[in-house]
């Protein structure tokens, strides 16, 4: 029997992080249904660009939706990760502004320069300053449940940014795609879930390969931005070194770095997520790279999600990849829950930074 058929060595997920995964089809639920019901005050014809602004868990929302939708986006949508938004975003570019938490200093930064410049905004959020700024100006607000890690909350975030990207004809419109997603999510909870056994289960196996290396992610057009959340969520479920890359851009610097990776390449677990959607060239790049890298690393593993749309299919992966980083947290001993080093650096920057953020006080930068 594999570790990971063990209750007590899932035990050690002290805040049921691997659990609260089995009401995600609930999840999905309340999020899609929140974003169709929240007003809209603008008009889709003011919308001629849009910003995703965000960090770290809520802002991968923002990464799922402009890969996924990429060649069939009506207007520019781009991911703001940080404080000065570009020079080019104004009246007409959407800011939707994306906060789990409501307090990340960056997003904040940008929400105010989205007011100084009188954008069309829209925010998500569980609270914080987000929520009453933007209340006081008012900005709508989809409130979002409290109390969760922001990376566990991934379906209140993409949901609406799906919704509302497709209600303002930015995407095509996405009711049946929707459905399906759903679907697909309820059959990676089955298919992944703690109660089906290792020899069944593609998530626990997969956690056996990778939870003593450095799992090196590898994504492209459709699974780019799966390829950073799995990345992430090794680094903050399993606290594990973990990084991510894109073809074919990888095939221009990094496969050379394998030449000689010496003891890294002991640790070097490579995943490979593809997908039916992406261009024919992609799929003859991951044959030849995966050749190119043999010799370099330990293990290389390629993955395709399950589901008839990109969006069921992106669905599968994301939910194969959180099982995979909490199983990959249990094996390593560590409670995939708390994140201390993100909470440290927060608080310094509290102590020492943002003033105008902490009085909550909007206006120039
Ligand atoms: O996973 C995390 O906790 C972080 O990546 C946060 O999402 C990030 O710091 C941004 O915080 P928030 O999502 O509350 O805006």
């Amino acid at each position: 029997m594999s570790e990971l058929d063990l209750p007590e060595v899932l035990a050690i997920d002290r805040a049921g992080l691997i659990d609260g995964l089995a009401s995600s089809v609930e999840t999905f639920d309340q999020a899609r249904a929140g974003a169709e019901a929240l007003d809209i005050p603008f008009s889709p014809d003011v919308v001629k660009d849009v910003l995703i602004c965000g960090m770290g868990g809520s802002a991968i929302a923002g990464d799922l939706v402009t890969t996924l939708y990429y060649e069939r986006l009506r207007h520019p949508v781009q991911v703001h990760r940080g404080y000065y938004l570009p020079g080019w975003a104004g009246p007409d570019t959407l800011h939707l502004l994306l906060s789990y938490s409501g307090e990340t200093e960056e997003t904040l930064t940008a929400a105010m320069q989205a007011l100084e410049r009188e954008s069309p905004a829209l925010g998500v959020t569980s609270g914080g300053k987000i929520e009453s700024w933007y209340g006081e100006h008012g900005v709508p607000v989809l409130k979002i449940p409290g109390g969760l890690q922001p990376r566990m909350a991934l379906l209140h975030m993409l949901v609406p940014t799906v919704v509302f990207l497709s209600r303002l004809g930015i995407i095509p419109e996405q009711t049946a795609d929707l459905d399906a997603a759903r679907d697909a999510i309820g059959a990676a909870i089955d298919a992944y879930g703690p109660d089906r056994p290792t020899e069944a289960n593609t998530a626990k196996q997969l956690a056996l390969r990778l939870a003593d290396g450095v799992p090196l992610i590898y994504g492209s057009e459709v699974t780019a931005g799966i390829a950073n959340r799995w990345k992430c969520q090794f680094n903050e479920n399993a606290k594990q070194p973990s990084f991510h890359a894109i073809l074919p851009e990888l095939n221009h610097n990094e496969i050379v770095g394998f030449e000689q990776a010496g003891a890294f390449g002991e640790q070097a677990r490579v995943v490979i997520l593809k997908d039916p959607r992406q261009h024919r060239q992609i799929e003859r790049r991951i044959a030849l790279t995966r050749d190119i890298i043999k010799p370099g690393v330990a293990d290389i593993i390629t993955l395709e999600g399950e589901g008839d749309t990109p969006l069921a299919r992106l669905m599968d992966l994301v939910i194969l990849g959180d099982y995979v980083s909490l199983y990959t947290a249990c094996l390593r001993r560590v409670d995939p829950e708390p994140v201390d080093s993100i909470g440290t650096l927060k608080k310094g920057l509290a102590t020492t930074g943002n003033q105008r953020l902490q009085a909550g006080e909007s206006g120039s930068i």
